[in-house]
C-alpha cells in the first residue's frame, strides 16, 4: 500500500484584501502553523476521509461518484480536490485521507486552501505525476472555486509556493518576494467572519456605488505596488504606514468592526509601525507589524483589548512532502 503525508502552511494577508477580489493585486505571507493530510491508497475504488477537526469521520463515497449527491460541509474540499485530480489524471486505486490541522479553522488560516493544496501536492506524489507549482495552483484554485463559488485565489497561492507572495486575481501574477523575516503580531477577535457574505456584501455596496468602491480599490493597488517595494527593501518603517492607510480604506468600503478596530488602535499605541485587518474583515484576525522590541508591549496591549495572540512566525514554507 502506498502511503504519504503532505502538509501546506495556514496564510495571513499583508495588504489588499478586497480590492483582489477585482483584479488588483494582494501580498500574502505564509504562516508556520500548518494543516497535514495523510493520503494512502485502497484497493477498493472509494474514497474515505477523516477530517475530526471539522467534525468528519469515517466519511466515504465510490470514485465514480464524487461531486455529485449530498456531499458532507467538512469534506467538501478533499472530495472536489480527488474529483478534479481524478477528472486530470485518472487512477485506479481507492483513497483514504485524513486532515489534522495545528490552527482553528476559526482564525481565518485558509484551512480550505490549504487541505486542497495537499490533496493536489500528495496525490501527485503519490500517483508519481509530476506537476508544476502552477499545475497544483491550477487545479486547486478550480476546486475552491467549485466549491465556493467565489475567492481570488491568493490563499491557494500562499499554501502552494509559501513564503511572501504578490498575487494578482486568480494568479494573473503570482510572484514570490525575496524578503528578510518580519515581525509580525496576530491577534484574533475571537469572532468568526464568513468570507463569502463579506464578498458578496462588498459587491452590492460597489454595484451601488461604483466610483467611491473603485477609487478605493485603485487607492488600494496603488498601496499594495509601493508596500512590494518596501517589503523587498526590508522598509518596515514605510510598510506600517501603508498597512495603516490600507485599514482606513477597509474601513471606508466598512469591512472592519469595533473589536478588530480596538486591538488595532492598541497596537499602534503600544509603538506598531503599523497595524490593520487581515482578511475579509466581520471578525477573524488583526496584524501588527512590530519593531523587535516592541512585540512584548503589542502582544499585552492587544490582550487588554480582549484579542487572542497567536504565535505565528511568517513566510513559512509552501506545501511539501513530509514523508
Ligand atoms: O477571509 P480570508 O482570510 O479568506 O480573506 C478574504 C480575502 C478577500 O479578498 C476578501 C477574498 C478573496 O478571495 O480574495
Amino acid at each position: 500500500m502506498k502511503e504519504v503525508s503532505v502538509s501546506a502552511p495556514g496564510k495571513l494577508i499583508l495588504l489588499g484584501e478586497h480590492a483582489v477580489v477585482y483584479d488588483k493585486p494582494c501580498i500574502v505571507t505564509a504562516v508556520d502553523q500548518r494543516l497535514s493530510c495523510e493520503i494512502s491508497s485502497l484497493e477498493k475504488r472509494i474514497l474515505e476521509i477523516n477530517a475530526p477537526d471539522v467534525g468528519v469521520s469515517n466519511y466515504s463515497k465510490s470514485i465514480e461518484e464524487l461531486g455529485s449527491g449530498d456531499i458532507e460541509k467538512g469534506a467538501m474540499f478533499i472530495e472536489l480536490a480527488v474529483r478534479n485530480f481524478y477528472k486530470a489524471h485518472s487512477f485506479k486505486s481507492g483513497l483514504r485521507i485524513s486532515s489534522r490541522s495545528e490552527f482553528k479553522h476559526t482564525f481565518g488560516f485558509g484551512s480550505s486552501s490549504a487541505v486542497t493544496a495537499c490533496v493536489m501536492k500528495g496525490l501527485s506524489e503519490m500517483l508519481g505525476i509530476k506537476l508544476t507549482e502552477r499545475e497544483i495552483f491550477d487545479l486547486s484554485y478550480k476546486t475552491v472555486l467549485d466549491a465556493q463559488g467565489v475567492g481570488s485565489g491568493f490563499d491557494v497561492a500562499s499554501a502552494v509556493y509559501g513564503g511572501t507572495v504578490y498575487f494578482v486575481t486568480s494568479g494573473k501574477k503570482i510572484e514570490p518576494l525575496n524578503i528578510k523575516n518580519f515581525n509580525l503580531v496576530v491577534g484574533y477577535s475571537g469572532e468568526k467572519a464568513d468570507t463569502a457574505s463579506i464578498v458578496k456584501e462588498v459587491a452590492e455596496k460597489r454595484e451601488k456605488n461604483p466610483e467611491k468602491i473603485d477609487r478605493i480599490f485603485s487607492e488600494i493597488e496603488e498601496l499594495v505596488d509601493r508596500a512590494k517595494e518596501a517589503i523587498v527593501d526590508s522598509n518596515w518603517e514605510k510598510l506600517g504606514l501603508f498597512m495603516n492607510r490600507d485599514q482606513e480604506l477597509l474601513t471606508e468600503v466598512g469591512v472592519s468592526i469595533k473589536k478588530l478596530d480596538e486591538m488595532i488602535d492598541a497596537a499602534r499605541k503600544s509603538g506598531a509601525y503599523g497595524a490593520k485587518l487581515s482578511g475579509a474583515g466581520g471578525g477573524d484576525c488583526m496584524i501588527a507589524l512590530c519593531p523587535p522590541e516592541k512585540i512584548a508591549g503589542v502582544k499585552t496591549a492587544i490582550s487588554d483589548a480582549d484579542g487572542e495572540i497567536l504565535d505565528v512566525k511568517v513566510n513559512a514554507e509552501g506545501a511539501r512532502i513530509e514523508k
